[in-house]
This record gives structure tokens, sequence and C-alpha cells, in this order.
């Protein structure tokens, strides 16, 4: 029987242990690889994908905490909101390394639906779970700023 949930809009199937890490689902069971593992105990925001449109770190929430829901990882965003951020991500060039990009852009995302024009501040600490061993804070800033015009 498996979890069955609905992942970027389309209903998938995980026949395995239902404790197993979201992450780990998307990764290696159903190809999705913007979700990232950094430290896998909830501590560097790599692995973020939203549930129910909330941020969540997939490293440390089970695949039975989906069942009947819907995933959405960087791939599934809506055209809209991914376009946004993906245009203002390379306008002002926000990657380094870019490992943690795309958990950062979620975060940002699940922001954006909640607070349309957020300040500085809002986005300091919107993101704060997100760590960039780069630095590339004062460019992620920008960026969601540019994204929320
Ligand atoms: Fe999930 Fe670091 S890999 S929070």
């Amino acid at each position: 029987m498996g979890t069955t949930f609905n992942l970027n809009g389309k209903s998938v199937n995980f026949d395995g242990d239902p404790e197993t890490p979201i992450l780990w689902v998307l990764r290696d069971h159903l190809d999705v690889m913007s979700p990232k593992f950094g430290c896998g105990a909830a501590l560097c925001g790599a692995c973020t994908v939203h549930l129910e449109g909330n941020a969540i770190r997939s490293c440390s929430t089970p695949v039975s905490a989906a069942a009947g829901k819907n995933v959405t990882t960087l791939e599934g965003l809506a055209p809209k909101m991914g376009k946004a951020l993906n245009e203002a991500w390379v306008e002002f060039d926000v990657p380094q390394c870019g490992y943690c990009q795309t958990g950062q852009m979620m975060s940002a995302a699940d922001l954006l639906t909640t607070n349309k024009h957020p300040s500085s501040g809002d986005i300091k600490n919107a993101l704060s779970g997100n760590i960039c061993r780069c630095g590339t804070y004062a460019r992620i800033e920008k960026a969601v700023k540019r994204a929320a015009d």
C-alpha cells in the first residue's frame, strides 16, 4: 500500500518504511534532486521543501507526515513564483557554490506567499534557518526583494 502523496501536483506512492525522511524518498526513489542533504538534523535548511505550502526540513520529516498531502519542490513552484525567484536569483548572481540555494528559494517562496513586501528584517527572520557557507546573504536579500516587486 505504501504512502501516497501529491508531489508537484501529481500523485506519487512510496512503498517503503513510512518513517523514511521525505528527502530520501524524493531523491532516491522519485528522482527529484533539488532538495539537498546538508546536516540531516534540521539545522541547515538545504533540504527545504513545502508541505501544504509551508517550508519544512525534509531531512527530518517522515514521509508518513506527507500522506494525502501536497509536497512541493523547486521544480513544482507555481510558474509565477518560480519564475520571479529564478529571474531575481539570476539578476543578482546569487549563488556561489549553489548547494544551499534551492532551500533558500523554497523558504523565500514560503515567505512571499504570506508577506508580499517583506522588509529586510522579515527576510532575515524567514531565512534565518537556511545556512549559506559562502555567505551570499546580502544577495539573497536583494533577490527576495526583487522577486516581491
Ligand atoms: Fe535538512 Fe540540513 S539537511 S536541515
